[in-house]
Parts: structure tokens; sequence; C-alpha cells
């Protein structure tokens, strides 16, 4: 199976910058300007290569990034120190239970990981339980109710990239993709549900078009801003993933 490293590994340099430059990480962008100010302790779950632990940490956030894959941590760690921040910022570990205790933090954000957890439920209320009060997550996962996925995800990463074909399961919402096996569960209103039980409050939802052009390489990187934003015009909750920031809640859950 593949491993994340070696997905990381695989990913071509100029694919990584023009994945960074998509225009649905402008609306991540704005999202996370909107959530954390300067002085904020913020932890990125998964973070990757830590594009937005640098990111907030450019803009005064004591930001920190936590990753499973040796490999992304080290390259945080190069352009923290490139960009003469403490690499100490960037740690290895699981996500599922990362090491901080208490409500001490200002922020979480995971973007791409909760959806790979079949006890997700479990990882969110650990997460929200590290949040102080009034704490603010984000969170972004695949969105079942696109019509863009089969194509995007189906046809080109898994079809193309990696010579394999899983029939996708038609449903009252069109065509759901079955590679990983999670995707049919998550839309908006399951993750809206999800993020209530584990006593948060929505802040902001949206779906933007953030996909795998990364894994395409650099030449379709190059075509998707165009695509992109044709798509980021389409309506909410087609996009190919789900974004929500929410609060953590001072008094009771709501029901
Ligand atoms: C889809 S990628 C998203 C990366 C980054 N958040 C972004 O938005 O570009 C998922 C990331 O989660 C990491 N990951 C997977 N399982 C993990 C775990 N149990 N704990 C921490 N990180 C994990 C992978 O190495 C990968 O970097």
């Amino acid at each position: 199976m593949t491993s994340w490293d070696d997905l990381h590994r695989r990913r071509e340099p100029a694919a990584i910058a023009a994945y960074r430059e998509l225009a649905s990480h402008r609306f991540l962008r704005a999202t996370l300007a909107r959530l954390f100010v300067a002085g904020d302790t913020v932890l990125d779950i998964g973070c990757g290569r830590g594009e937005f632990v640098l990111e907030l940490a450019g803009r005064g956030v004591n930001a920190v990034g936590l990753d499973s894959s040796p490999l992304a941590v080290e390259t945080l760690r190069q352009d923290l120190r490139q960009s003469g921040l403490d690499p100490r910022r960037a740690l290895t570990g699981d996500g599922r239970s990362p090491p901080f205790s208490g409500s001490s933090l200002d922020g979480i954000i995971a973007l791409g990981l909760l959806e790979h957890f079949a006890d997700h439920p479990a990882v969110l209320a650990r997460w929200v339980e590290l949040l102080k009060p009034g704490g603010r997550i984000l969170l972004q996962v695949p969105n079942a109710e696109r019509w863009a996925w089969f194509a995007f995800d189906v046809l080109a990463r898994h079809l193309l990239l990696r010579r394999r074909w899983v029939a996708p399961r038609r449903t009252p919402r069109g065509l759901v993709s079955r590679i990983h096996g999670y995707e049919e569960r998550w839309t908006a209103s399951y993750l809206a549900g999800l993020c209530r039980q584990a006593g948060l409050e929505e802040l902001e939802s949206y779906s933007v078009y953030r996909a795998c052009a990364a894994e395409l390489g650099a030449v379709a990187c190059r075509a998707w801003p165009w695509l992109e934003r044709q798509a980021t015009e389409l309506p909410a909750r087609r996009g190919l993933i789900l974004v929500y920031a929410g609060r953590k809640l001072t008094g009771p859950r709501s029901a």
C-alpha cells in the first residue's frame, strides 16, 4: 500500500508550487485570517509540508504542525529554518492523539485528515477537548455531493495515475466514488452534525474545488487555475471538498 511518505515523495516541486497558488487556497487563507490573530496558538494536524503553518506563522500566529510523515515534517522543518522560524514547530506524530494536554489551544486546523479515521467522532471529540473555550477549528473533508468528484478523483487520480478502477456507486445524490470507502458519508449535513455533537458552533462553511491537481503534476496544475476559477463560481455544496469553521461552545451542547 502507498504510504503518505511515498505520496509526499512523489510530488514534483513545480506541482507543489502550483498547488499553493490554487484559487481555493485563497478561500482557505481568507478563512484562516478571519479565525486566528497574532499570538494565538494553533495546531495544524496532518499539516503535510506545512504551507498553512508557514502562512499562519508569517502573520505572527504561534503555529505548530503535526504530521505522521517524517518526510513531510522534515520538509516543513527546512522551510521553517529558511524563514528564520523555530523548526521545533514541526512535529512527527499521530494526529489522533496530539501531544498536547488540557484546553490549551486557540485553534486547530485539519485539512484532509479527519475522513481517514474510522473512529472520526472520537478523534474530533479529542481535538475539541484540546481547544480553549471559544477556540476555533477549521476542517476540510471530501464532499460526497459534488458532481465533479467522479471525474477528477476517480478518473484522473485513481484510474490514470494508479491504474486502478473501482466502480462508483449510484446514489440519489449522483455517482459517488468508492475508492476509499468513506466517501459516501461525507456530506455537508453529516459534517455539521458531527461538529455539533462534538460541542462546536458553526462559524462558516462552504465547498471549494481544491483537489488532486498536485498529484496530476505540474502540467495539470498549470491548467487547473483556469478550471478552478470557473468551478468556484458554482453553487455551494458542489465543490470537491467541504470546509467547516467552528467555535468551541463554552456552555452545554446544543441538541
Ligand atoms: C490529504 S493530506 C493533507 C495535507 C495538508 N493538510 C494539506 O491540506 O495540504 C493528509 C496528511 O495527513 C497526514 N496523515 C495521515 N495520517 C495521519 C495521522 N494518523 N496523523 C498525522 N498525520 C497524518 C499525511 O501524511 C498527509 O500529510
